[in-house]
């Protein structure tokens, strides 16, 4: 995986409180809570976010009765949640520094484990795998683990329709993506993102079944609404943003345009 000092260093920016506010980080939140509500037990329930950051995901989780559970590496994130937890509604229930790889939870102890970063964060299939096996020991026989992958040919999309490629170097990153699917990022440059795994769709369902769940998914998260060039006004827009969501969800399964979205969100049940 990236070393800690790694993530370290490119959370540092402490971006993670505010990237979902607007833009693609808007369009991957509104359809990231969408898929959560159709795929977690209804509240009240036990979920572990491993990976959650700064609790964008889990303080709304708590507010709406769930028992939420709050795993991180990075110490800047733990804090943020921390600071989220105490103006919540409803708090959390804990916050820990910790790594998917090794969870500080019981056996069989949870009804939902969300894994919204780790994967793309862990660049040894066996580390991803160990991560899914992990959510796979905490979760009740018939829980559920939702996992989000970087597709591989996000870099590649962002090279294009951001103007990326006049860079000489991120155009380099993109022909390594494309390459192994291994993001190296040895630039230094501040808010690139940092040593990664970008999944093609096809491997993140065989991780997941691999782990011994039965997978639903991979769908697109953002997919084809992340082509707009006015993504803002139109998600400002009440009935803009209906159609579009609505186009995202109608073909959030075509094999034809999952790879170009951002991210991908699979679903594991555990078996009994
Ligand atoms: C881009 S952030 C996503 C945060 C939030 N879950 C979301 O979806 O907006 C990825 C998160 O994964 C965390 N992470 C990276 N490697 C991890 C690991 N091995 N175990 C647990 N979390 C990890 C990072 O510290 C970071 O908070």
């Amino acid at each position: 995986m990236a070393s800690l000092q790694d993530l370290q260093d490119y959370y540092a920016l402490g971006r993670e409180r505010d990237r979902l506010d607007r833009g693609e980080g808007l369009l991957e939140a509104l359809r990231t809570h969408e898929l959560l509500d159709r795929w977690l037990p209804g509240a009240p329930g036990i979920v572990y976010d491993v990976g959650g950051a700064a609790g964008r995901y889990a303080v709304p989780l708590a507010e709406a009765g769930y028992e939420v559970h709050l795993v991180d590496p990075v110490p800047l994130h733990v804090e943020q949640a921390r600071e989220a937890s105490a103006a919540a509604r409803r708090p959390l229930a804990s916050v820990v520094e910790g790594d998917a790889r090794a969870l500080p939870f019981d056996d069989a102890s949870a009804d939902a484990v969300l894994l919204l970063g780790p994967l793309y964060h862990l660049v040894e299939r066996e580390d991803r795998l160990q991560a899914l096996r992990e959510a796979a020991r905490v979760l009740r026989p018939g829980g559920v683990v939702v996992a989000a992958a970087i597709c591989r040919w996000a870099s590649t999309v962002d090279g294009v329709l951001a103007g990326f490629l006049r860079d000489d170097q991120f155009a380099q990153i993109i022909t390594d993506d494309l390459a192994d699917g291994v993001h190296r990022n040895t630039t230094g440059r501040p808010g690139w993102f940092t040593t990664g795994y970008f999944h093609r769709p096809e491997e993140l369902r065989a991780e997941v079944e691999e782990a011994r769940f039965q997978a639903e998914g991979p769908v697109a998260v953002e997919g084809v609404a992340r082509l707009a060039d006015d993504l803002d006004e139109q998600l400002a827009d009440a009935t803009l943003r209906e159609r579009l969501l609505g186009l995202v969800r109608a073909t959030e399964s075509e094999p034809a345009l999952l790879g170009v979205s951002g991210h991908l969100l699979i679903t594991g049940r555990k078996g009994a």
